[in-house]
Order: structure tokens, then C-alpha cells, then sequence
């Protein structure tokens, strides 16, 4: 049996913020979402959070048990609070992560746990991955006897010379659960910052014959601990070329990766071009072969297949196949586009349904509004749904012909085939295949 436990008490002081820093988000997550993320991958879905109170009124969104740890004494006593509120399993595993490394990958995990697993003739008792990195750094030290891992030293208690070395703890373990426990009772805050460290474990368990297996991870990057805002855009920067590079290899042209902005979960199809500055997020998703960008927003976005989002905003709405949306529109709250429409220039749409082949192209605001198929909406055209206390209902036929500056006055419906003069307002509901014009809007002359 596999569990975790992730430390996430510290207070992250240097995030100068109100909020607990594994809160922070980069690509549309918190960082501790991506740690409990790669985990799972890994395989290890029993996860506990040591947590703090302002991460604590805020665990529910992750789905994992949690734990608080109201005074951080250290990395050891935060494990030991830990260990406290899990079930003892003897044979059991126990990986502990620190909360607050969002780019840290399933495979170091599994690398590690193997490594742990592995029987090699020893008894080793823990794993833990290391990592070169370039000097200075504030990571804590590995420091080797004969090749054999012998102790970690943090950098406040470090010699001169031990500063030297360049192999850090990336603050990653997988620990035999049984000597775990033992571990973190014999701990002292004797040091330099007067706290608990779980890094002296390792010195515990070598002085006690047993053995500790380093796992060397091949990018620091990897293991990069965010303590402060500036090192939260450096992963942030990461986070989203790795994003952008899955959906390169999966056959999307990104045509600039460092100003595309994608969130995890987004999908995306085969030969859909994304031209720079545009931002898709919040589980988007679109079809092959679509244009979106450049300088657009998607988030929450479900487009078709052949779809083209040109400096555009599209958010919680649903598009067809084949429609070609802006340049600069923007569609908001369950607007629903059905295939082949066009939404031109400079128009706002919100909680509308527009079926197959409807046009509005230019300057026009369609609020709570059903159109019908092949009706076309002249410019400057207005659904005026707001009677200064609700909302009101438009309701458009088919192949109905609005005229350009057409005010809508809502609640109204217009029947199929209808047409109305440019300027009409209309007031009153138009019967099917009648034609109006004027203000307010009266029948015309039959032809
Ligand atoms: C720790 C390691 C160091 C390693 C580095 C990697 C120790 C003593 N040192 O140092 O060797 O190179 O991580 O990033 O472990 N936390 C709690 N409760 C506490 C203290 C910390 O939950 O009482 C959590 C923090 O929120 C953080 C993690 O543990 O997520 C690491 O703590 P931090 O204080 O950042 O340790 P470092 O000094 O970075
Ligand atoms: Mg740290």
C-alpha cells in the first residue's frame, strides 16, 4: 500500500499574500493541484494534505483528506502529524511532496517509488530524488560517503566546503512506513532554524545500518519550489510550454508558444491553427482544423470542427461546425451557435440560441434571444431584452430578414419569413411573413 502525504503548512511568507501559497495558480490551476495531479498518475491516490487553517477552509475543491498543522515546527514534525492521522500499515509506503512544486512529473514519482522497491540484495529503508543545480541555491545538501548517500545539511547549517556541493534534495522521499514512524519520533530541532527536519532521517537511518537510495532527476526545473511570485512566472512559463508542446505533438500548429496560454484538460483537434496572444482555457474544447486567434479568449468554449475565432472572446458557449466568428465578437453565457453561422464585427451575444446559417455580422447586441435558421440580422441591430427590472425573451423565425438598426423590444417574437425596415422598432410581435418598418413598427402596404 502506497499513500502521501503532502507538506502545504508552511506559511510562504516570501508570497507576501493573504492566501496559502499552494493556492496560487499558474495556467489556470493551484500549484497544489498539480502535484496531487502527478500523484494520481503515479498510481497513488490515498493522499493527505498538512495543511494550514487558510489552506484548510479551502481543501474541499481538491478531494483529499487533509490535516492541520497549526504551528510549523518543520518538515519532520508536519510528517508526524501526518502519520498521526493515518492508519498505521505495517509494509506500507509512504511518499511525501511538498505542495508547492507544480512541475513535478508522475514519472519522478514512479521513478522514485521503484527505486524505494527494488531488491537489491540491501534494506533500504528510503528513497529520495536529488538533483544538480546550478550555485547558490537554498536547497539542502546531499552529501555522499563512498558514493553512498550519508546526510542531508540544509543550507543554515552547512560548512563552506558543503556549500560547494552542487547535488540537492529536491525534498521528494518514498519511506518504508514502519521505519517512518520510528524516524520522526527521534528527530531534534537542534539547528540552525530550531525546527523538526524530516531531512534528518537519512543521517538516522545510515547511522542505523540501513541503506537510502538517491534518485538523480535529470531537470531541476522539475523540482523548482516556488517560494515567491517571481519564481511563480518562471513555472508558470514552463507549465505552459509543456502545455503548448503536448498539443504540437498531438497536431496543433501553435504559431507563437510563448504568447499562447493553455490550461491543463483543454482539447484541441488535428490541424487547428492557434495564431498569438490568445488564451484557451477552463476545459475548452475544439474541433480539428479551427482558427482561433490571433488575440483571442476562449474559456469554456466548445467549438465544432472548422471553426474560425478571430480576435475574438468566446466564454460558456457552445459553436457548430463551420461558423466564422469576429473579427472582435464576443459570446458570453450559454450562447449556443449552431453550424454554419456567422457572427461578424463588433457583436455581443448572451444566453441566445442561433441555428444553422443565421448572419448577424456587424454591430449588434443579441441578448436572451432564440433565432432561426438562415435568418439574417442587418447591422446595428438590437435585442432590447432589459425593461430596467428583468430580462425579456426575443424570439426570431426563420429566414426572417431584420433590417439594419432594428430595435427589438422584448418580450417579441417574429415569425418565419418576416421582414423589418431598417430602423423599425418593434414593439409588438410581427405574424409570419409579414413586413414592418417605422417606430414603432407598423405592417407596410401589401406589394
Ligand atoms: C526543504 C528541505 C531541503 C530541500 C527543500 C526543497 C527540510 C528541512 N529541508 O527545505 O533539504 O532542499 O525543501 O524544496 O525539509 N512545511 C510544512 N510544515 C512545516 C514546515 C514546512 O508543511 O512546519 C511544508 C512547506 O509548506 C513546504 C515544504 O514543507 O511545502 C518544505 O518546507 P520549506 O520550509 O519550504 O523547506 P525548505 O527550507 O525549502
Ligand atoms: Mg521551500
Amino acid at each position: 500500500m502506497i499513500r502521501a502525504i503532502v507538506l502545504a503548512a508552511g506559511k510562504g511568507t516570501r508570497m507576501k499574500s493573504s492566501r496559502s501559497k499552494v493556492l496560487h495558480e499558474l495556467c489556470g490551476r493551484p500549484m497544489l493541484w498539480y502535484v496531487l495531479n502527478a500523484l494520481r498518475r503515479a498510481g497513488i491516490s490515498e493522499i493527505l494534505v498538512v495543511a494550514n487553517e487558510e489552506l484548510q477552509a479551502e481543501i474541499a475543491q481538491f478531494g483529499v483528506a487533509s490535516v492541520l498543522q497549526s504551528e510549523q515546527l518543520g518538515t519532520g514534525h508536519a510528517v508526524r502529524i501526518g502519520l498521526e492521522r493515518l492508519q498505521p500499515h505495517a509494509g506500507g509506503r509512504i511518499v511525501v511532496a511538498c505542495g508547492d512544486m507544480p512541475l513535478v512529473t508522475e514519472a519522478i514519482f514512479r521513478g522514485m517509488v521503484g527505486s524505494l522497491e527494488a531488491r537489491d540484495g540491501d534494506d533500504a529503508v528510503m528513497s529520495l530524488v536529488t538533483v544538480k543545480m546550478p550555485l547558490p541555491s537554498y536547497f539542502g545538501r546531499i552529501v555522499r560517503r563512498d558514493a553512498a548517500v550519508e546526510r542531508i545539511v540544509e543550507v543554515s547549517d552547512a560548512t563552506p566546503e558543503q556549500l560547494e556541493i552542487d547535488e540537492m534534495n529536491a525534498g521528494i522521499y518514498a519511506f518504508d512506513e514502519t521505519a517512518l514512524r520510528d524516524a520522526v519520533t527521534r528527530l531534534s530541532n537542534d539547528n540552525a532554524q530550531s525546527e523538526y527536519y524530516l531531512t534528518d532521517t537519512v543521517s538516522y537511518f545510515v547511522g542505523a545500518g540501513k541503506r537510502v537510495r538517491p534518485v538523480l532527476a535529470g531537470d531541476h526545473l522539475d523540482v523548482l519550489g516556488i517560494n515567491d511570485r517571481v519564481e511563480l512566472a518562471r513555472a508558470r512559463k514552463e507549465m505552459n510550454a509543456r502545455l503548448c508542446a503536448q498539443h504540437m505533438r498531438d497536431g496543433v500548429t501553435i504559431v507563437d508558444p510563448e504568447t499562447t496560454y493553455l490550461e491543463p484538460d483543454v482539447e484541441i483537434g488535428a490541424d487547428t491553427i492557434i495564431y498569438p496572444n490568445t488564451t484557451i482555457g477552463r476545459l475548452s474544447k475544439a474541433g480539428t482544423a479551427c482558427v482561433i486567434g490571433p488575440n483571442s479568449r476562449l474559456s469554456h468554449a466548445m467549438l465544432g470542427d472548422r471553426v474560425a475565432v478571430r480576435e475574438s472572446v468566446v466564454i460558456d458557449s457552445t459553436i457548430g461546425s463551420d461558423v466564422a466568428i469576429g473579427p472582435f465578437a464576443h459570446l458570453r453565457s450559454e450562447t449556443n451557435v449552431s453550424d454554419r453561422a456567422h457572427i461578424g464585427n463588433f457583436v455581443e451575444i448572451k444566453k441566445s440560441k442561433l441555428a444553422r446559417r443565421v448572419k448577424v455580422s456587424h454591430l449588434s447586441y443579441i441578448g436572451d434571444a432564440t433565432i432561426g435558421e438562415g435568418t439574417n440580422v442587418g447591422a446595428g441591430t438590437i435585442t432590447c431584452n432589459f425593461d430596467g427590472e428583468k430580462k425579456h425573451q426575443t424570439i426570431v423565425g426563420s429566414d426572417v430578414s431584420i433590417g439594419s438598426n432594428t430595435s427589438l423590444v422584448a418580450p417579441v417574437k417574429v415569425g418565419d419569413g418576416a421582414l423589418t425596415g431598417a430602423g423599425s422598432v418593434v414593439t409588438k410581435d410581427v405574424p409570419a411573413g409579414e413586413r414592418v418598418a417605422g417606430n414603432p413598427a407598423r405592417p407596410l402596404p401589401q406589394k
